[in-house]
């Protein structure tokens, strides 16, 4: 045999291996489809966390009856109606061990019906099915893990026809992460079922000091986690926020149709939360474009959370179909101003929705103007501008109008300012662009890092001095 063509078969041989042992990388890029807007549904965790026992406590242990009841209401007060869609099962739903196949089971007492079923019931509402899993030894709280049973998980889960993931990362290495959670999502996306793929990934490389490698994340992952787990506190909330704010440069770029970040569910209606707080925690979720998946007791939470969490026009900001992320695009002495660019857009100018944030603590509400051309809001025949949870008309302002508006302490005014068009100054049609030229997801980035700042505060001097006491006094106390 021709010694260099012996060569050249040994090199293909090579080749073919390398490409039989890497193949499930290399197909494994998102082909789902799934959350061209962020996803919308009700997720267990927060509020009913790893609670499995049912003799004592049957009303709030994690049960199919629990999830039936959410389904149910999710319907019958109005939920659906306004977009939340899925009904997500979290930690502790399984047995301890698998089944004599090697397949996942649910916990026989608390959900003698099986997973199947309760996907069944979820369906027959009209409603999507979500469930958790993790891609270590063990889930968070001690459940049998995928690691070792990729392929036959995602094939359970299809035949028991979920429609939504979580992966969660417990017990496994987080440089594993980078193959496990790509593979993973080959093995749902080969099943053909359209299944919704929440990682958790980056938040565990973060934490173990490894910078997240979002393209490869945003190619195999519908969402993703990349802070801590929210807990029922405003001091939580915060800690989020400003997790958002500080690394806005790297993680706003990746948010798109089809792949968020997610900053975990939302907590309105539970405990420990005020009222504001709660109008604070949802006008940010929706200048995230996050996912809005709220962990709250729907047989308990009162009227006003309620209308928060169902406020329509706040959900259009969220789901608005550019999906841009917002930027916070000013932040001094308590006082923040949070931007995203939204629907519609005339030529290059985007319409936005703006959050006036207040995280002072002093009694009064802070009275905040500025200049709207100050805010990046210039487009010369003005904005119809309207508060989305008073429902104030402000009428059309101008570039060179100023805003006035008085935020509560904790809490926050969240308004929406909508291009008007030149020639008919009536309200446009949400979701449309008109004569769009450029890249609409650079646009954002040119906002003013530091505005020209006219706030003024109750009980503070004006003087530069003062405000130099005011931030000292803060740091000091
Ligand atoms: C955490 C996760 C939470 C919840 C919990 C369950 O790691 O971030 O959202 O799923 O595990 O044990």
């Amino acid at each position: 045999m021709d010694p260099v063509r012996m060569e050249r078969r040994q090199i293909l041989r090579f080749i073919s291996a390398v490409i039989l042992l890497t193949s499930p990388l290399l197909t494994s890029t998102l082909e789902n489809g799934l959350a061209r807007t962020p996803p919308m549904g009700w997720l267990a965790w927060e509020r009913f966390r790893c609670n499995t026992d049912c003799v004592n406590d049957p009303d709030n242990c994690i049960s199919e009856r629990l999830f039936m009841q959410m389904a149910d209401l999710l319907v019958s007060e109005g939920y659906a109606a306004a977009g939340y869609e899925y009904i997500n099962v979290d930690d502790c739903w399984l047995a301890k061990t698998r089944d004599a196949s090697g397949r996942l089971q649910a916990d026989p007492e608390r959900f003698p019906s099986g997973m199947k079923a309760l996907g069944n019931y979820i369906h027959s509402k009209g409603l999507k099915f979500g469930i958790y899993e993790d891609y270590g030894n063990y889930t968070c709280a001690g459940y049998p893990g995928i690691l070792g049973y990729l392929e036959l998980d995602a094939n359970t889960f299809a035949e028991w026809n979920v429609d939504y993931v979580k992966l969660d990362g417990c017990y496994s290495h987080p440089v594993d992460m980078d193959r496990g959670y790509p593979e993973f999502g080959y093995y749902l996306n080969r099943t053909g079922r359209p299944m919704l793929y929440s990682c958790s990934w980056p938040v565990y490389q973060i934490y173990s000091g490894i910078e997240p490698n979002y393209t490869s994340i945003k190619s195999s992952c519908n969402i993703w986690r990349n802070f801590d787990d929210i807990q029922d506190s405003w001091q939580s909330v915060q800690t989020i926020i400003d997790y958002y704010g500080e690394n806005q440069d790297a993680i706003v770029p990746h948010a798109g149709p089809g792949h968020w970040n997610d900053p975990d569910m939302l907590i309105v209606g539970n405990f420990g939360l005020s009222y504001e707080q709660s109008k604070s925690q949802f006008a940010l979720w929706a200048i995230w474009a996050s996912p809005l998946l709220m962990s709250v007791d729907l047989r308990t939470i009162k009227p006003d959370y309620k209308a928060i969490i169902q406020n329509r026009k706040i959900i259009a900001v969220n789901q608005d179909i550019l999906g841009i992320q917002g930027r916070r695009i000013y932040k001094d002495r308590g006082i923040e101003i949070w931007a995203r660019p939204i629907t519609p857009v005339v030529r290059s100018d985007f319409s936005y929705a703006i959050v006036f944030l207040n995280r002072r603590t002093d009694g009064t509400p802070s009275e905040v103007s500025v200049i709207n051309r100050e805010l990046g809001l210039t487009h010369e025949a003005g904005y119809i501008v309207e508060d989305l949870y008073t429902n104030k008309d402000y009428g059309i302002l101008t570039p060179d109008d100023k805003i006035t508006v008085d935020v509560n302490p904790s809490g926050c005014v969240m308004l929406r300012f909508t291009v008007a068009s030149a020639f008919q100054k009536t309200r446009l049609p949400q979701n449309h662009i008109f004569g769009l030229s450029s890249n609409i997801n650079q646009d954002h980035r040119q906002l003013p890092q530091r505005l020209q700042w006219l706030a003024r505060f109750p009980n503070i001097a004006r003087s530069l001095e003062g405000a130099d006491q005011l931030k000292k006094r803060e740091v000091s106390e």
